[in-house]
């Protein structure tokens, strides 16, 4: 990787949006009001949205321009197959079923797949995708290597999939019950670290030796091949388009959402790589929940942008400004000893929380509350990974199930900020630094059954 003062951005600004901070007496009235759950504050009450990466990109003037040739025909639109060839030639995946958005194209997969009891095995799923599987009455299981858990260990594949622990599952349980092995690229649960492309080779063998189809969540796949080019041996010389194309060539299929890696505020899609009654199965799931098959809950605009918009994220320029900017936020961090995992990953800070407010138990949501204090010092939105994301009450026992990690993620969204946006996020952890003995964690008061982090309520403790 270049330094990152050895190159400026590779693009220019043709339109703003305005952008405020609120005083700190307002944004507390704000947060309470909210009950302390970042999702329920309005956007414009946010000074820098670091909440998500999905869906926040800044569109480029190409994008935009192929929105104005969108085919709003309702079967057959010209912009489908765009996207079909566009998926086609950097996936090299024939069978393409567009939906709304990531977690669409997870309900269809799961829904042709998945049944009650089974195991959906994988490195690290992201929320959604163990939402979907829960809600088919099956266990998501996450075998990422023991290294991806430990946020002090620097590694440079912090999301591989334990190839032991696989096949091991595989063995004991009888393949017949996964009905799917699912590697998430980049690994958004444990950092945004990427799988290299000896472990997807390796798992790929695994499959075929189970017959298990293998599926790709894509949502950050770009992100991941830049992490391949630049840390595995024998890619520094290949392209992305190149190191994408070989990575896919070992699964079946993918399920994207385009809200990351295609630089599009809506979309996703499932694609198949060639197996045609997988698609036709497919279809028949996107008729009822999506649409027809050739826009899938998409306007034809939508589908163009997102056609250009997977070229785009491809780009060598674009993604070396995109995780050097990541990696400029980290190293500021980094100085101002706030814990983060290491090594940084590709779309976003994870701040280990655990360790920056050591003297919150897990019991007082030591990441909830840090996020919470986040937007009270500066208006900054984050989104916590921790227990009120992952952790659950369990239905039979009753008790508390709590993650390994307590995290906050500040996910920065592509092509929206500038570094100086990134020096306000540094300060706002040094000024939380110099009180932090003073927080005391937080409560629930209110959760739903699943993805309870939504529409979680707190209480300050
Ligand atoms: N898979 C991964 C790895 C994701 O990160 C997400 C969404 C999805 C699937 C679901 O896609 O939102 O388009 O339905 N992640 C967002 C995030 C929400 O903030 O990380 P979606």
């Amino acid at each position: 990787m270049r330094s990152r003062d050895s190159y400026a951005e590779p693009y220019r600004i043709k339109m703003i949006e305005p952008i405020r901070q609120k005083d700190r007496q307002a944004r507390e009235k704000l947060i309470k009001e909210a009950y302390y759950n970042l999702f329920n504050l309005k956007a414009e009450d946010v000074y820098i949205d670091l909440l998500t990466d999905s869906g926040t990109s800044a569109m480029s003037a190409n994008q935009w321009s192929g929105m104005m040739i969108g085919d709003e025909s309702y079967a057959g639109c010209d912009n489908f197959y765009n996207l079909r060839d566009a998926i086609n030639d950097i996936f090299g995946y024939s069978y393409v079923v567009p939906t709304h958005q990531g977690r669409a194209a997870e309900n269809i997969l799961m829904s042709m797949f998945v049944d009650e009891k089974q195991d959906v095995i994988g490195n690290m799923h992201f929320d959604t995708t163990e939402g979907h599987i829960r809600l088919r009455k099956a266990n998501p299981v996450n075998l990422v290597i023991n290294e991806g858990l430990d946020p002090e260990l620097d590694h440079p594949f912090k999301g591989n999939i334990n190839l032991e622990s696989l096949e091991k599952t595989l063995q004991d349980n009888g393949p017949e019950r996964a009905p799917l092995i699912i590697m998430t690229v980049t690994c958004n649960s444990n950092g945004g670290q990427p799988v290299s492309m000896e472990n997807m080779r390796e798992v790929s063998v695994l499959a075929k030796k189970y017959k298990r189809p293998l599926i790709i969540d894509a949502a950050r796949y770009a992100e991941n091949c830049y992490f391949i080019k630049h840390r595995e041996s024998g890619y520094a010389d290949k392209s992305i388009r190149d190191i994408a194309r070989e990575m896919f060539s070992y699964a079946d299929g993918c399920t994207m959402s385009s809200k990351k890696d295609a630089l599009v505020n809506i979309g996703g899609f499932l694609a198949f790589k060639d197996n045609e009654d997988w698609y036709e199965d497919a279809v028949q799931i996107q008729i009822c929940y999506e649409g027809f098959r050739t826009y899938g809950g998409l306007a034809g605009r939508d589908l163009e942008a997102l056609a250009r918009g997977l070229y785009e994220g491809t780009e060598e320029d674009y993604l070396e400004d995109r995780i050097g900017q990541v990696y400029y936020l980290g190293g500021k961090l980094t100085e101002a000893d706030v814990p983060i995992i290491k090594p940084v990953g590709g779309h976003g800070v994870f701040v280990d929380a655990a360790r920056f407010l050591p003297h919150l138990p897990q019991t007082k949501l030591p990441a909830q509350a840090l996020a919470v204090e986040l937007y009270r010092e500066a208006g900054i939105r984050s989104i916590e990974l921790g227990t009120s994301t992952f952790g659950y009450t369990n239905p039979e026992t009753g008790e508390e199930v709590y993650p390994p990690q307590e995290l906050v993620r500040l996910a920065i969204p592509r092509r929206a900020y500038t570094d100086r946006h990134m020096d306000m996020v540094a300060k706002a952890f040094e000024g939380i630094a110099e009180r932090k003995s003073n927080i005391n964690g937080l409560k629930i008061i209110y959760q739903a059954k699943i993805l309870r982090h939504f529409t979680a309520r707190y209480e300050m403790l």
